[in-house]
């Protein structure tokens, strides 16, 4: 054991280093992905910081407070260099990653026009894709298939081929958001989905086409959407089989990173919340997308999660028993990327007294998000060389960065950014075979 202000085994650290290439796939060149590998770039030729990146930016205290060992994290864990990631990529666009990334129009033109050589050079892969699961969008640059077993099929394909040309891979969603789907029989078991895979069955999304491919190739594979892509058992089954670690979903970006900070706050001072109103007006595609109904619906189920588990109505019934909270996205084309979000916060204090709290956040979407897609990307890159991570499935300490976490069967997941981070930070410890922080901190005073 540490000592009192720390807890927990000491572990040997046996995590594989980070040598030779990194591949990252990404499906759906939009936004938020050309403005990471954009930034990614940009950071790799001194034009611009990490900032928003925890793996690049971000420090982690070792042992007592008193002896100052705060390295950076990317010191600390063997992470993949950003000089070792090769990108790669699926769109239903034939857009190169520089023509992708001049449409969403988040970087300005001379940022662009100074990475464009680097940028053209990405081109996407011909993408699984099927209007059925998102509406407001009609490809060109789409694999043809005779089933839905034959299109993972290509997919694993596309895996093999960059395989041969880096060191490791790991994939992530950045794609459309899917309409929203309940799981069915078809997602309880590897060999119910590998038979709807066969049977083209309605349920099976082309997200899911993906994640199985990749898991298949025992490949990491992330989410940054609310779709139902790896959060059901078959899921969990195949990543645990092939040691290709899931996580949870949707990037953790703007209206609910602030909830995840405010609402932890009034319940740590026992003030009731009887209200909670969020409205957003974005105008990119991914507005346009989600102005559709049914991925409305996804997005909806994904953002309402948080406030539940944070505030424990059933714990708190007089303080959270009777909240109402309701989210609304409107698609707004004049402000592009540049999304504002309004809250109204409904709270009441000693004796009941009502007070209120108004949020008005002025976001850059993809600005926020970009970095969060790199941090996923390291991290799940680290779990898969960590032998005590990499057959456990859902990588749960990663929850810091999603809207959606997901956790154990029977597990609430926890929402509390900075109980969030505490996990991730321990986590990291104790794969490196650190002590862990329990801020006790009782010897101080001895
Ligand atoms: N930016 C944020 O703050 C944020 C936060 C949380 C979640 N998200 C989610 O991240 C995703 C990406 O957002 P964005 O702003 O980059 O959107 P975007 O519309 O700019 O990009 C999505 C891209 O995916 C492509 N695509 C759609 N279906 C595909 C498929 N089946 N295969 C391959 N490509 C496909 C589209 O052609 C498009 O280029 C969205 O689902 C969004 O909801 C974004």
């Amino acid at each position: 054991m540490g000592t009192e202000e720390q807890g927990g085994q000491k572990q040997a650290g046996t995590v594989a280093p980070a040598t030779g290439k990194l591949g990252v796939m990404v499906v759906g060149l939009g936004a938020v992905a050309t403005t990471m590998i954009a930034g990614v770039e940009a950071v790799r030729r001194g034009l611009a910081k990490p900032i928003g990146s925890l793996t690049q930016m971000g420090t982690i205290r070792l042992g007592k407070r008193t002896e100052n060992k705060s390295p950076k994290i990317k010191d600390f864990v063997p992470l993949a260099d950003l000089n070792d990631i090769v990108f790669t990529g699926w769109d239903i666009f034939e857009d190169n990653v520089y023509e992708a990334a001049a449409h969403a129009a988040v970087l300005e033109k001379e940022t662009l026009l100074q990475l464009k050589p680097y940028l053209e050079t990405i081109k996407p892969l011909p993408a699984v894709f099927d209007q059925y699961y998102v509406k407001r969008l009609n490809g060109t640059h789409i694999k043809a298939g005779k089933n839905k077993r034959d299109l993972a099929e290509q997919v694993r394909a596309d895996i093999q081929a960059f395989k041969k040309t880096v060191d490791r891979v790991v994939m992530i969603w950045c794609a459309s958001t899917e309409i929203f789907i309940e799981p069915t029989a078809v997602h309880q078991s590897v060999e119910a989905f590998e038979k709807g895979l066969e049977e083209n069955d309605i349920a099976i999304a082309p997200s899911q086409i993906y994640a199985y491919a990749a898991l298949t190739e025992g490949v990491p594979f992330a989410n940054g959407a609310p779709n139902l892509t790896v959060d059901f058992p078959a899921m969990v089954e195949l990543s645990k089989r092939n040691a290709a670690p899931v996580c949870g979903k949707d990037f953790k970006t703007g209206q609910t990173l602030m909830k995840t900070v405010l609402a932890p706050a009034f319940k740590a001072r026992m003030l009731g919340v009887s209200g909670w109103f969020s409205t957003n007006i974005l105008g990119n595609r991914d507005g346009e997308v989600l102005d559709d109904p049914q991925s409305f619906k996804t997005k909806e189920e994904s953002k309402l999660g948080s406030l539940d588990y944070i505030f424990q109505p059933e714990l708190y019934p007089d303080l959270y028993k009777d909240l109402y909270h309701k989210i609304r996205i409107n698609y707004y084309p004049p402000r592009g990327d540049e999304k504002e979000a309004w809250d109204n916060i409904d709270i009441f204090g000693w004796m009941g007294y009502p007070m209120q709290i108004k949020v008005n956040f002025l976001c850059r979407d993809s600005i926020l998000a970009a970095p969060i897609a790199l941090d996923l990307v390291l991290f799940m890159d680290l779990a898969k060389r960590s032998p005590e991570l990499r057959s456990k499935g859902i990588q749960e300490w990663l929850s810091f960065y999603l809207k959606s976490p997901q956790s154990a069967p029977g597990l609430y997941p926890e929402h509390d950014l900075f109980i969030q981070l505490m996990k991730l930070k321990n986590t990291l410890r104790h794969i490196m075979g650190s002590d862990l922080i329990t801020h006790l901190g009782l010897e101080y005073y001895d």
